[in-house]
């Protein structure tokens, strides 16, 4: 299925002086009422941010799309939530991506063909084993299709622990796909031993393993992650809690495990605002996630001390590609009664991927 291209823009989009675009963009909005829903996801920046109605993680966007009726649906966010939008809404709903560019490289690194291809080796490799396939929502929708005809779920970095459970509590191992980090930190938190999680190295034969320990396995971590979580290290936490002994860390669970264990918390995007939100004046916190959050959240909470675990900036340069012109662009198509950027899933492929979806929502 080829993906459309996102067309080049009128330079009337990207050279207006922004606060004259986000003018039009407010304009566009009161004209369209309540036949337009625009979604934010946290990583936005503040120029397209400010025009949601809805703001979430994953999760939470998801469950919003699968509830909301509203005819046309802006997702200010990538490829993938765009995907699931599609798939948990109505036909009569029209689910637009403002830039098509905008995509998630962990999602791409589980390409249908391997994983398809992996899964059969695994398979041969455990005998009569029973493997429950659970992907991260940071997936195209085929995979989530491949997961839904295979019996498994869908799971977001804020209900990965409970839907493992879920997953092992009837099959005797769980294939996750595509983030390796937000596997292992899971199952670690479940207390599932190191010795029964194995990393499938996506180049190499049997995932890089012999079959005795695919066999001794209980968790088989593709080996997908994010480029911006990554960014986050170890030796960042310790120089944090030298230089501020009462500051407290928090990361997002697609950090790599060595940084989680030495944070106090972890957690979504949604629970890491929750968790700065409620602590007390004065609080001092260290995040670890991304750029465009950690400044909202500094700007939101002055009482309280909100930094950056890294030194560098750590942006979703994807995210980002949602820019205030190209927002404008796609409401003044709607107003002029055309669409553009749709994000379709084909039916067959929608139907197989709402089952994993929906194992989800009914676990959560
Ligand atoms: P959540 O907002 O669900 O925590 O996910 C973060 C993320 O990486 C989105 O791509
Ligand atoms: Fe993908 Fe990471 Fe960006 Fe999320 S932050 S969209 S996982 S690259």
């Amino acid at each position: 299925m080829a993906s459309p291209t996102q067309v080049d823009l009128d330079p009337v989009y990207l050279e207006q002086p922004e606060a004259v675009i986000c003018e039009k963009i407010a304009q566009r909005k009161q004209e369209l009422g309540d036949s337009l829903l625009i979604l934010c996801h946290h990583y936005q920046q503040e120029a397209v941010f400010q025009f949601a109605d809805l703001t979430g993680d994953s999760l939470k966007l998801a469950r919003a799309a699968s509830q909301e009726k509203s005819p046309f649906i802006v997702f200010c966010g990538v490829h993938f939530m765009a995907e699931t939008a599609d798939i948990l809404t109505t036909q009569e709903q029209t689910v637009i991506l403002p830039d098509l560019r905008a995509g998630c490289p962990m999602a791409d690194m589980a390409d249908i063909e391997e994983v398809e291809y992996a899964w059969d080796e695994l398979q041969a490799a455990v005998g009569s084993a029973k493997i429950i396939p659970i992907t991260y929502v940071n997936s195209t929708a085929r995979i989530k299709a491949l997961v839904g005809e295979r019996g498994g779920s869908v799971c977001t970095s804020s209900n990965a622990e409970k839907v493992l459970t879920w997953a092992l509590k009837d099959g005797d191992k769980v294939f996750f796909f595509p983030d390796e980090h937000l596997g292992r930190n899971s199952a670690h938190a479940l207390g599932i031993p190191k010795d029964q999680v194995v990393l499938w190295q996506r180049d190499l034969p049997l995932g890089g393993n012999t079959v005795e320990q695919l066999k001794h396995a209980k968790i088989i971590l593709w080996n997908g992650y994010c480029t911006v979580h990554m960014q986050f290290t170890p030796e960042q936490v310790e120089i944090w809690r030298q230089k501020e002994p009462e500051i407290k860390i928090i990361v997002h669970p697609e950090c790599c495990h060595e940084v989680v264990v030495k944070a106090d918390r972890y957690g979504s995007t949604e629970a890491i605002i929750n968790a700065i939100r409620d602590s007390p004046p004065g609080s001092k916190w260290a995040v670890g996630t991304e750029i465009n959050l950690v400044n909202r959240l500094s700007q939101q909470f002055p009482d309280k001390e909100v930094h950056s675990l890294s030194p560098f900036q750590c942006l979703c340069s994807t995210m980002y590609r949602i820019k205030p012109g190209y927002l404008l662009w796609v409401l003044d198509n709607i107003v002029a009664g055309r669409t553009v950027n749709r994000i379709t899933v084909a039916p067959e492929i929608g139907a197989k991927a709402k089952l994993s979806l929906n194992r989800m929502l009914e676990i959560c």
